[in-house]
């Protein structure tokens, strides 16, 4: 028995809340336990910018605790108890909730499992058995599934939402499998009332208890979204490109390729170097993990800055 576990951003028992009830349903009817949990329903302070987190961890203090009593570990526990995670949420301005976005910066660095791995390795060389050592859960393999729900009928209306969403998945290295956006949500009262959409989450538990059952870990994070996406690891669209060049860039493995026009189509490659330090996997989480740990020991002082602050410091106060 496996634990499949949803964090619902949406408003209560609306369209999220019950299209992820609908996967824990199947997952629990095929006798895996589930959990449901709703952050908003929580206490959960924004991240301050202290980078307190990422001192405890880099020194060997702690392992990432964060200055804020609040009930972030109800959120953190849940997340790593589970073998699938589903993650939805309701579309605001084109991306996903402020709360959503909140529950990512503090589940940055601090949960980053080459920040986490690099300190066990570090802790276990120089304190041996006495050494302070992560959560051994952090470094359980999972599958992860988004959802994204925009009231609007033009599906441009929820362009980030879904990229965006893979930063619940970036930190922890979750494999994602699948993703869905149901857009349109406006037309119908409730996603109960729409078949299609509710068909749809059903193949997502399928998927979910397929990768359960996979035999190879590559069989387990297989991607087994409905469409396949110009990237060739996130399975998504979303590049930026650079004006001038044939150059483009994965906005979210953060990854380079080229682009180029084939028999009137666009084409897009990615060599297999760069597709393996997609910050979605752990050599690019370990290259990013680096140059924090290098910026960290070598960063410029600047000579009198508390002087050069003073023309500042009236204004706004
Ligand atoms: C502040 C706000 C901004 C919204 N912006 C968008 C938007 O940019 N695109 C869109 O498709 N829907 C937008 N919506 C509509 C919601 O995505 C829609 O109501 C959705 O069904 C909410 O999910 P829920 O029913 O699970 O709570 C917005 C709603 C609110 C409250």
């Amino acid at each position: 028995m496996a634990k499949v576990v949803a964090f619902s951003f949406g408003r209560k028992m609306s369209n999220t809340d019950v299209m992820l009830k609908e996967v824990l349903k199947k997952c629990e009817e095929a006798g895996h336990e589930i959990q449901f949990v709703r952050p908003d329903d929580l206490d959960i302070k924004p991240c301050t910018g202290c980078c307190a987190c990422v001192v405890g961890i880099m020194s060997g203090r702690n392992n990432g605790k964060c200055i804020h009593k609040d009930d972030f570990h109800i959120l953190e526990d849940a997340y790593y108890s589970a073998d699938a995670l589903i993650i939805g949420s309701p579309v605001y301005e084109t991306s996903p909730s402020g709360t959503f976005k909140t529950f990512c910066d503090r589940f940055g660095p601090s949960h980053d499992l080459a920040f986490l791995t690099e300190a066990k390795k570090e802790r276990l060389e120089r304190d041996g058995e006495n050494a302070l050592l992560p959560d051994e859960r952090v470094f359980k393999p999972r599958v992860g599934c988004l959802v994204g729900v925009g009231g609007a009928r033009t599906e441009n209306w929820t362009i980030f939402t879904i990229p965006i969403m893979y930063e619940s998945m970036m930190s922890a290295g979750v494999d994602v499998i699948d993703t869905h956006m149901y857009y349109g949500a406006m037309n119908v009262q409730h996603v109960l009332g729409v078949p299609e959409q509710m068909e749809r989450m059903d193949r997502m538990a399928q998927n979910i208890l397929d990768a359960l059952a996979a035999d190879s870990d590559d069989e387990r994070k297989k991607w087994r979204g409905t469409e396949e996406g110009a990237c060739p690891v996130c399975h998504q669209s979303m590049f930026r490109v650079h004006q001038g060049s044939d150059r483009v860039e994965c906005a979210i493995c953060g990854i380079d390729g080229k682009v180029a026009l084939v028999d009137g189509k666009i084409v897009y490659s990615f060599s297999r170097e760069q597709q393996d330090r997609s910050r979605m996997k752990y050599a690019g989480k370990l290259e990013h993990r680096n140059e924090i740990a290098d910026g960290a020991m070598t960063q410029k002082k600047v000579e009198n800055l508390a002087e050069l602050k003073k023309p500042y410091q009236h204004i706004g106060e």
